[in-house]
């Protein structure tokens, strides 16, 4: 089943909206296509539709909502039938900025998400227009500008289950997971395509549900980590972690937190693609201690405690502060 053809677009709320679109914009060169209400809708400059990031103000930070793309009319009707089935979907919405009809739902824990096929294409004013003929506007010269949309990773309270509702109802394949002390699932990375994952799950240790832990942006090059780790720096951006290489994904990573609370992931690399159509789930074995540290830094440092307890909306006693490095 290859209904869901890829990640369009993460929707987040911050309490500091204008620190939240001035952290996309100035430090890692993203473009704003529009404002409506008290949202802003951005893109990165090889992002192909009108957007693939909004922000909303809201009290709390967190995910309002994800966007995937069906394959086609027929696989997003395919798909909303077996959302339906379920009993979690939410219905048609066509108000949606960008985009045309689409499908409401949220996963089992809580994550409200959508899927369509007709949205805009992003048609770059003339000053923006690359000559490159396959880049949809130019390389803008603000900070170190990230190249796409990556993608999202979510906290979850129950990950067989949600793990699961992503594999069975919407058709993602399962290609890493990691399993923990007696067996439980701790972890799990999903794709539709040869990326590694669009969306990846990870067990909510403070046993909250629905909630966000990071969207990823990606560079392709890790030298570009190196670059904006000094911008954040110079500039009192908290790093959380990185630059450094995940073992699970391969990838070359550098998290941080924008203005408004949420975490944002940067990606260097790719790490690896897949292209084996009976691929076999990569399971790391975290109750190993081998497996434990490999799998979470391949090499450069370690990850801190926030990383697996800080997620939005925070929940009390486990803000930044509370946990601590
Ligand atoms: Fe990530």
């Amino acid at each position: 089943m290859m209904d869901i053809a890829q990640l369009v677009s993460v929707a987040l709320y911050s309490p500091k909206p204008d620190e939240t679109v001035a952290f996309f914009h100035d430090l890692i060169g993203m473009e704003i296509s529009h404002r409506e209400g008290q949202s802003v809708y951005l893109r990165a400059y090889e992002d192909f539709y009108q957007y693939t990031l909004k922000i909303t103000e809201a009290r709390q930070p967190g995910l309002e909502e994800i966007t995937w793309r069906a394959s086609s009319q027929e696989a997003l009707d395919r798909r909303v039938q077996a959302i339906e089935a379920t009993g979690l979907g939410a219905g048609w919405t066509d108000k949606d900025y960008a985009h045309g009809p689409a499908y409401k739902f949220c996963t089992p824990d809580g994550h409200c998400m959508k899927v369509l096929w007709q949205l805009d294409y992003f048609n770059a004013p003339p000053d923006m227009k690359s000559k490159l003929r396959n880049r949809p506007s130019k390389r803008p010269l603000r900070g170190v500008p990230v190249r796409r949309i990556d993608h999202v990773n979510l906290m979850v309270s129950d990950l067989p289950r949600n793990r699961a509702f992503m594999q069975d109802v919407l058709g993602f394949k399962l290609r890493e997971q990691k399993i923990g002390d007696g067996g439980a699932e701790v972890g799990a990375w999903m794709s539709v395509s040869p990326l590694v994952h669009e969306i990846a799950m990870m067990r909510d240790a403070t046993g909250a549900t629905g909630r966000f832990h990071h969207i990823a942006y990606w560079y392709g090059a890790p030298q570009h980590l190196l670059d904006i780790a000094d911008i954040f720096s110079e500039r009192d951006v908290r790093i959380e972690g990185g630059p450094a290489k995940h073992g699970t994904t391969q990838a070359y990573f550098l998290y941080v937190f924008e203005p408004g609370g949420n975490r944002v992931e940067l990606f260097g690399d790719t790490g690896y693609l897949i292209f084996d159509p009976d691929w076999q789930t990569v399971v790391w074995n975290v109750a190993n201690e081998i497996d434990l540290e490999k799998s979470s830094i391949w090499f450069g440092g370690q990850l801190p405690k926030t990383f697996y307890r800080y997620g939005t909306p925070v929940v009390p006693g486990h803000s930044l502060e509370e946990i601590g490095r």
